[in-house]
């Protein structure tokens, strides 16, 4: 197969690391890669197939001959770059919040709407964000056997979901708190996280919610093509290095037993089951950490549902920047092959 000129804007972050990491493992055919990302980073190299590439600073220049760019930085910088490269021929597959809900981009999951990728008018296909698909890719099979009718979700979302600031501040805070020093200014979490949990991820908006917390209801409409899809979701920061952690009820439209979600979700797609609580076997984070499936476990009904027989509760943890990120990414690319 032919390899592609592949970019990846914000090379240097956490997502944009884990893309090269991804590329690598799955022997996508890269003939170039271009590493892009801000001022800061110009002069530093990244590793990839055990070369060494000069970073270069992202301007719509850099996207000439470019066949496929993942974008793995901000709103901002994607809203503004990615439109330039998607014209100069360039399929993005973005990882930001600034696409996913345009009608003319496809915002994409490949185990529940690869179908989705073929549409892509503005050479632009979105990632939804990391807590959605965690979330969605064991609610999709359940869904599919019982038909959902409504969702109730509370996120456990690690500090690498702020990127490397995020990461870089937790393990200061801890060092700080170790040598018996107060941890000072915190940024860019409101809120010293070692040690604590913080329920605002996002700024607030409707009724209340976070932006993050809403985006599990409106993202979803759009991945699952279910425009009645209702989602009520707190967000969480947890302080936890990596993969982010969520606890689900749904309420379904037919019976579905534990057993019978189980027996779904071992059989689907980016999903394994660990649910042995009589051997203290369920999802953990550090389990979840550098793969790729998403861990289900604690399945139980809701007994505090009018239907217990229509309702489930249970655990669920993920890579973030894996399959919540960079996978998810790099498998929409495969799928563009
Ligand atoms: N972290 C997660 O778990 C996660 C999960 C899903 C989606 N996302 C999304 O993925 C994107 C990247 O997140 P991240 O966590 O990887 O963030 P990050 O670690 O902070 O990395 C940000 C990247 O963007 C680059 N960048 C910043 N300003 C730029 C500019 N003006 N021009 C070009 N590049 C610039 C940075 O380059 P410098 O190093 O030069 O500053 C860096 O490479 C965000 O949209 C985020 O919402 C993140």
């Amino acid at each position: 197969m032919a390899g592609k000129v592949v970019a990846i804007l914000g090379a240097t972050g956490v997502v944009g690391m884990q893309m090269m990491q991804c590329l690598e493992e799955r022997k996508f055919p890269v003939s170039r890669l271009v590493p892009l990302a801000s001022e800061r980073s110009v002069g530093k190299t990244v590793r990839f197939c055990d070369t060494d590439y000069p970073v270069q600073l992202a301007t719509p220049q850099a996207f000439a001959g470019v066949d496929i760019v993942l974008g793995a930085a901000g709103d901002t910088q994607a809203a503004e770059l990615l439109p330039q490269a998607a014209q100069q021929g360039a399929v993005c597959i973005d990882n930001s919040h600034a696409f996913r809900l345009c009608d003319d981009v496809p915002l994409v999951i490949p185990e529940i709407n690869k179908q989705d990728i073929a549409c892509h008018p503005r050479n632009l296909i979105a990632n939804p964000n990391c807590a959605t698909i965690i979330g969605l890719v064991p609610t999709w099979p359940l869904h599919q056997a019982a038909g959902i009718k409504r969702m109730i979700v509370s996120t456990y979302q690690a500090a690498s979901g702020a990127g490397m600031p995020g990461l870089n501040e937790l393990v200061r805070e801890h060092r700080a708190l170790n040598a018996g020093q107060d941890v000072g200014a915190t940024d860019p979490f409101a809120y010293q996280l070692a040690y604590n949990l913080i329920p605002q991820i996002g700024g607030f908006t409707e009724e209340n919610y976070t932006s993050e917390e809403l985006k599990m209801q409106h993202e979803g409409r759009k991945i699952m093509h279910l425009p009645q899809f209702c989602v009520s979701c707190t967000c969480v920061r947890v302080p936890v290095m990596r993969s982010h952690s969520e606890s689900i009820t749904i309420d379904f439209e037919k019976d579905i037993s534990p057993e019978e979600a189980r027996a779904i979700l071992s059989e689907a797609p980016g999903v394994k089951v660990v649910d042995k609580p009589d051997e203290l076997v369920y999802p953990m984070p550090l389990d979840a950490s550098d793969q790729d499936l998403i861990l289900v476990g604690r399945i139980r009904r809701d007994l505090s549902s009018p239907r217990p027989e229509r309702s489930l509760t249970f655990w669920c943890c993920g890579d973030q920047i894996r399959k919540g990120a960079a996978t998810n990414a790099v498998q929409i690319a495969e799928c563009l092959l």
